[in-house]
């Protein structure tokens, strides 16, 4: 007899290739089929039914103008109860679940800058996924909930199966990829769903009715997407205020490092490139470089080629990049600096390229396919983030040879080894958060890059890391086989 599928309802304010605005897209879009593809030895003989539900945001029904119809449903509400609409694609082999309904249908960007409108759309949305799978009658045996925008469906769940047999045995893991995004007060919209703050006094008073703290107070299992991440939110620096209350979770709180799609993410297989190449081919990778200088209008040199690449924003230290750059102007760096985001930070991006037209571009917009060619072209990349959960762009860059210079937090920690003369490692770390960290990290990489055989040492290392979705799925798969038994 073929054992029972275990279950996992899975919500997410994004996933690739529906909708991605940054790394839970990605996340979203690649852990589900990573886990249904686990080998039954490492899921208790159970094989994982993932179904991801998003909400059918006004951006994806544009796009995407007929899909399937599944079901409608009612979530109450104290003014009258609201219809959810329900419909459903299939994208490369994994189902997603599409709700729409008032609050999610208006012309809204993915995240709102306004609370009030994103809480709204949200906590419609996590009550609404948690109702369809009641229509549908398939019983979860694992909610598996991503940060504040899918909180309450863990707040509710917890709720419910006291008194609904459908959802008593259900549990609940909260995965936490951002946790300075708490969702804001909720106290209005909850009460019109008829769900009252917590009056448990683990949680700090002011935190009682947001929607991240709510779902982390009633999770099963909690999760932080790096190992160094889910020991930092213990202290008050990175806690948010919220360490005294996590440090009474310890014990259900574990850090699983995300992975990449290493196939959409392979240097010798990227259509985008001007040149593939792999670790046995390294030379050809310098025909990437000199293609990239020439795009950009940079002088065709051998001068260290540094990128960064991602949102700027404070969390991932533009301003210290430019800071430390500043700070490095006698050593021989050409950078590029690709996205968009704080309109303070964008404009001091442009400010470096009209001081420096000669070694510094700024390109504000979002690019991936240029992307592609920065991580094929550029010797390292910058990644002087203030705090960073896990990180995504120092994983590519290292299965692109390029070398990581980041700070030494979080994810970044448990994915990049420091280089040390005579111990080559996979790219090079520091702490400081001023420039003057990022400068002393760059004069040792470029140390490092006068000899090219020391180079070519790290830049092996890192492109023969591991960083594929198995090694993370089988982690996630432990913690639902766990939660299952216990539920038993
Ligand atoms: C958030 C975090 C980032 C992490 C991503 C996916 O965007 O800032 O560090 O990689 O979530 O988990």
């Amino acid at each position: 007899m073929t054992p029972e599928p275990m279950k996992i309802l899975f919500l997410a304010a994004e996933a690739a290739p529906l909708v991605k605005v940054g790394g839970l897209g990605d996340v979203a879009g690649s852990l589900p089929p990573a886990l249904r593809q686990l080998p039954p030895e490492v899921t208790g003989g159970r094989p994982l039914d993932v179904r991801v539900v998003i909400p059918f945001h006004g951006e994806v029904q544009q796009r995407l103008p007929a899909p399937e119809w599944v079901t409608n449903l009612l979530v109450e509400r104290a003014s009258g109860a609201v219809q959810a609409r329900v419909f459903k694609v299939n994208a490369g082999g994994q189902v997603y679940y599409l709700i729409s309904g008032p609050p999610i249908d208006q012309p809204l960007p993915v995240y709102s800058p306004d609370d009030r409108v994103n809480g709204e759309k949200y906590i419609f949305f996590s009550l609404a996924a948690l109702e369809l799978a009641r229509q549908l009658t398939w019983q979860p045996d694992i909610l598996h909930a991503h940060d504040w925008h899918t909180a309450i469906a863990v707040y509710r769940l917890c709720q419910n199966r006291l008194v609904d047999p459908f959802f008593q045995n259900t549990r609940s893991l909260l995965t936490i990829h951002n946790l300075p995004y708490l969702g804001g007060d909720a106290t209005e919209i909850l009460a019109e769903y008829g769900i009252p703050p917590t009056q448990n006094r683990s949680l700090p008073a002011w935190a009682r009715s947001f929607p991240l703290p709510l779902g982390l107070l009633a999770a099963d299992k909690i999760s932080a997407v790096s190992p160094s991440y889910a020991r930092e939110i213990l202290t008050p620096e990175f806690g948010c205020g919220l360490q005294d209350f996590l440090a009474t979770r310890q014990q259900d709180i574990h850090g699983i490092l995300n992975g990449i799609d290493t196939a959409a993410w392979d240097p010798a297989t990227d259509p985008g490139i001007p040149r593939p190449y792999s670790i046995d081919t390294l030379d050809l990778r310098r025909a990437n470089k000199t293609a990239l200088q020439e795009e950009l209008g940079l002088p065709v040199s051998d001068d260290p080629l540094l990128v960064f690449i991602g949102r700027m924003d404070n969390q991932k230290g533009v301003d210290l990049a430019i800071e430390g750059l500043r700070k490095a102007l006698e050593l021989p760096w050409q950078a590029v600096f690709l996205g968009t985001g704080s309109a303070l930070l964008e404009s001091a991006a442009r400010s470096m390229e009209s001081e420096h037209p000669d070694r510094f571009r700024a390109v504000i917009r979002f690019d991936a396919a240029l992307s592609r060619r920065l991580y094929a072209g550029g010797d390292m990349l910058l990644m002087p983030s203030r705090y960073e959960p896990c990180g995504l762009a120092q994983m590519i860059a290292m299965r692109y040879g390029c070398v990581p210079v980041a700070r030494a937090t979080g994810g970044l920690i448990d994915s990049i080894r420091d280089s040390r003369p005579g111990s080559p490692g996979t790219g090079f770390l520091f702490s400081d958060t001023s420039g003057g960290g990022l400068e002393a990290a760059l004069n040792r990489a470029f140390q490092a890059y006068q000899n090219a055989d020391a180079w070519q040492a790290i830049q092996k290392n890192g492109m023969e890391q591991d960083f594929s979705w198995t090694r993370s799925a089988i982690e996630y798969a432990k913690i639902y086989h766990q939660m299952s038994e216990d539920a038993s």
